[in-house]
């Protein structure tokens, strides 16, 4: 498994068990990396999916593919002492860096959950809110996402799901494909995990676009679903109601 290739012409998508191993090799870089590839910006699109997700205050909210958790705690200062946050990964060496960059007191307020976005070890209409960030792209079957995360849900509340976005633009496209195919990689080289950052630009052509993302989520019983990007279209938000 550590030996697969995630190059562009790998037509065959990756298991579940290649991304857990990914992840786990990447955990120690994630962060540097998740800095330079984003030139620093993807913090503020996390406070965006936070503000969008409306997590009430005391409220009982969930990150799925939580990472090392950067989202989790922005959600955790947002919901507050009386609020519980639950940052679900399956991959424990992400959780490991969550729980050391995590200083009291939101370390009170986060529960870190090794578990499968798939299969949530959670209990219908549970929470009052829920995000994730950059895991979309990564699960084998986004129906299946959707359709948990609808049913862990109360009704009413809100789903924002941050990701990069296929562009439609044909310029801003093209940038994207030379910065995934060229840069990206190449920042892996460095680090001697190049094939684990190569597997960045198949993983977003295999991904839906937003209104195909719409869909797919009306289909699993959101009542209410948009899509809507920054960055001249490079980063996309879904926000759905259950
Ligand atoms: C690109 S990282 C994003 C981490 C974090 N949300 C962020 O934005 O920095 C994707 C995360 O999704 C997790 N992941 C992928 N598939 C998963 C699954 N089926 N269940 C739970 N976590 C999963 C990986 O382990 C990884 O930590």
């Amino acid at each position: 498994m550590a030996n697969k290739s995630y190059s562009n012409d790998d037509a065959e998508a990756p298991t579940a068990q290649d991304i857990q191993a990914l992840f786990n090799r990447i955990a120690p870089v994630y962060d540097r990396v998740n800095g330079l590839m984003s030139w620093g910006r993807h913090l503020a699109w996390k406070k965006i999916a936070v503000d969008w997700a409306t997590p009430p205050e005391g409220g009982y909210v969930l990150d799925v593919c939580c990472g090392t958790g950067d989202l989790a705690r922005l959600l955790a200062r947002r919901t507050g002492p009386r609020g519980k946050v639950v940052g679900l990964d399956f991959s424990e060496q992400m959780l490991e860096y969550a729980r050391r960059k995590t200083y009291e007191p939101l370390q009170r307020q986060i529960d870190w959950v090794q578990g499968d976005a798939l299969a949530l070890p959670f209990g219908d209409q549970t929470f009052d809110a829920t995000t994730m960030s950059f895991g979309l792209r990564n699960l084998t079957d986004i129906a299946k996402a959707f359709q948990e995360l609808h049913r862990v849900l109360k009704p009413r509340a809100k789903a924002v799901i941050l990701d990069l976005n296929r562009t439609d633009n044909p310029s801003q496209e093209h940038f994207q494909q030379w910065y995934l195919t060229t840069v990206v990689p190449q920042l892996g080289r460095w680090l001697k995990l190049e094939a684990e950052y190569t597997y960045i630009a198949p993983s977003l052509e295999r991904f839906p676009k937003g209104a195909e993302q719409i869909q797919i989520a009306l289909r699993q019983g959101f009542k209410r679903a948009i899509h809507r990007t920054v960055e001249q279209g490079a980063i996309g938000f879904l926000i759905v109601e259950a």
